[in-house]
């Protein structure tokens, strides 16, 4: 089942937004640089404030009556490497690890592709860790491209190098 997250999720957010970030980065960083990241991106507070936000729609997907992952999304997100107009941003999905290869990455990416078209949308862009080939393979299997390679701003003494990574609607026959 997935479901449309609010700020009652917040504490659900908080521990899977922790766990499941550190398991995918814990090679993309030194250790000190990912807790600095962490404390600021997933304390308590701040996952309530991005819950609060209207831009930003949360899911959560669960298996068997059990949070198993959660996703970020946002509508109309412009990227300068990204001409298309109208065109969403997936910042985050993520499943513990005990969850994953049961599909359920592949339902909640589908959600959000959903949830994006229904709108009006004309493509998905995000951001991945070059080295994340797990999640790369993944989206590749639902037809984004690499556009360009890009730095993220983990913190102020660390920058990870990333994919921008677009599915364009219009092209994509993938359901
Ligand atoms: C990436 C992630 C969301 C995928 O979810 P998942 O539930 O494990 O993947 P699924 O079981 O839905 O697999 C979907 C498809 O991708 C494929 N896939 C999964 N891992 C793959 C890999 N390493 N290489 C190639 N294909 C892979 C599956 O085979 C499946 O394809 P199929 O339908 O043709 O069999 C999940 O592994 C995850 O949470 N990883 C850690 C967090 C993370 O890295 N998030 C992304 C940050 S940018």
């Amino acid at each position: 089942m997935i479901i449309q997250a609010s700020l009652q999720h917040a504490g659900v957010l908080h521990e899977l937004g922790a766990e499941t970030f550190y398991k995918a980065h814990q090679d993309s960083a030194p250790a000190h640089e990912l807790a600095t990241y962490m404390k600021k991106a997933y304390n308590l507070d701040a996952i309530k404030k991005e819950l609060a936000n209207p831009v930003n729609i949360y899911h959560i997907i669960e298996h068997e009556a059990t949070a198993a992952g959660f996703s970020k999304m946002a509508l109309t997100m412009n990227h300068p490497a990204i001409a298309l107009e109208r065109v969403s941003k997936m910042d985050q999905i993520y499943l513990l690890d005990s969850f994953h290869g049961l599909k359920l990455g592949a339902k909640l990416l589908r959600h959000n592709i959903d949830y994006s078209k229904s709108r009006g949308q004309n493509g998905m862009w995000l951001v991945v860790w070059v080295g994340n080939t797990t999640a790369i393979s993944f989206y590749e299997k639902f037809g984004f491209r690499i556009v360009v390679t890009d730095q993220f701003h983990l913190t102020d003494t660390h920058l990870s190098p990333c994919y921008i990574m677009l599915l364009e609607y219009a092209n994509n026959n993938v359901q």
